[in-house]
């Protein structure tokens, strides 16, 4: 039976890691896979976590199973953060699993989604490639629409034409912030509006949020995901704590469902219990009970947050340092200064991304996605000159 399979090919992000570490140039630049990177390059361990994982090692007395909804604790404990300190459940209307990081989230909310009757999700594009993946593995068709405009701004008549045209059995996902892989991001005024059509089409909205706290802040982040979910009566929200808590192979994630009444909570998290069972059964353990020892020690959570805005300034300085440059070649790389998180994408050809692989070692996603943190003050002005001279 076996033989009936067909090759598929690899995840180009992922075959992007294979390719950079086997190329032996030393000035080689990875753009690719989204992690964080220090001004040399590294992608440490959070300094947080290393003490957490100490409380941890000192603390924990079994690892006896959890169950498919994993450590509840991380999953409570976060929600102050996510849905805000003042009402973190909505008045009991919110309850959460924790997942295999992002990807385990956006897949058990999207087959929540389906299993409720959704049958087509409508999503802004280009987006984060899995995105798709997910929903053809479940049977949900996806409509897409134009994330942003040839000018750099997100398509707001677009995003409001989708929403127009949502029947029932539609949702929308939308990114919470630091777009991927655009990083061009609704304004505050923009999710005010968005949350209104939403709740006047009465469609259901499911939030991803992968990158709280890399774009202006973790309050800041969280100001479309919160406003929508003010003005509707049910959502769902995937969330990750790969990127800022620096997890990334640890998968650190969480769904949330937000009912109408609290009395339909059980039953919605009943179904991503039986999901999450059959699909992997119980999240891995050690990277969220991390993630929940640094959110119950105020001392901790300062470190973790003081990390958090040290990698958001150095974010930040490289956009301003890619926006000072202007025009490398043909290429405009001002609007990069004002669009947020780890990615921005690149108006390069195919041909061009692969000169920029070939002659430069430069490695990025044949989008045109860059990941602004795997830039450097040792490796911009290259990159810069670089993107000229193929783009010229
Ligand atoms: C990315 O887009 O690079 C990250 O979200 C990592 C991944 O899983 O694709």
């Amino acid at each position: 039976m076996l033989e009936n399979l067909a090759q598929q090919p690899a995840d180009a992000l992922l075959a992007l890691i294979k390719l950079h570490n086997a190329d032996p140039r030393p000035d080689k630049i990875d753009l690719g896979v989204g992690v964080y990177r220090t001004g040399q390059g590294d992608t440490p361990v959070f300094a947080a976590i290393k003490a957490a994982e100490k409380v941890l090692l000192e603390t924990q007395d079994s690892k006896s199973y959890l169950g498919p909804e994993g450590d509840m604790g991380f999953v409570h404990a976060l929600m102050p953060y996510i849905f805000g300190a003042d009402d973190p459940t909505m008045g009991g209307r919110i309850e959460g699993m924790q997942t295999p990081g992002g990807t385990g989230a956006v897949r058990l909310a999207v087959a929540l989604a389906h299993k409720a009757g959704i049958g087509r999700i409508r999503m802004g594009l280009p987006s984060w490639p899995n995105h798709a993946q997910i929903f053809a593995d479940l049977d949900v068709e996806l409509a897409g629409f134009k994330h942003a405009t040839g000018e750099g701004v997100v398509d707001m008549d677009a995003l409001r034409e989708a929403i127009a045209a949502c029947e029932p059995g539609d949702a929308i996902l939308l990114h919470g912030c630091c777009h991927n892989p655009t990083g061009i991001d609704y304004s505050n005024e923009n999710w005010d509006e968005i949350a209104a059509l939403i709740a006047a089409k009465g469609v259901l909205p499911i939030i991803d949020l992968a990158y709280q706290g890399l774009g202006a802040g973790m309050e800041e982040d969280a100001y479309g995901l919160r406003r929508v979910l003010g003005a509707v009566p049910e959502a769902l929200v995937a969330y990750s704590c790969d990127k800022n808590f620096g997890m990334y192979r640890d998968r650190v994630g969480a769904v949330y469902a937000m009912v109408a009444d609290p009395a339909q909570l059980d039953t919605v998290l009943s179904n991503g219990n039986s999901l999450a069972r059959a699909a992997w059964s119980m999240p891995p353990d050690h990277g969220a009970a991390a993630v929940r020892i640094i959110l119950s020690d105020p001392e901790l959570v300062r470190i973790w947050l003081d990390e958090l805005d040290t990698m958001r300034a150095r974010m930040r300085q490289v956009r301003a340092r890619l926006a000072e440059a202007g025009m490398a070649g043909a290429i405009d790389l001002t609007p990069l200064g004002g669009q947020n998180g780890l990615f921005s994408v690149l108006p390069l050809s195919g041909d061009q991304i692969m000169a920029l692989r070939s002659d430069h070692g430069i490695y990025m996603a044949g989008s045109g996605r860059i990941n602004v943190a795997g830039l450097t003050m040792g490796n911009i002005d290259k990159f810069i000159a670089s993107v000229g001279s193929v783009s010229a």
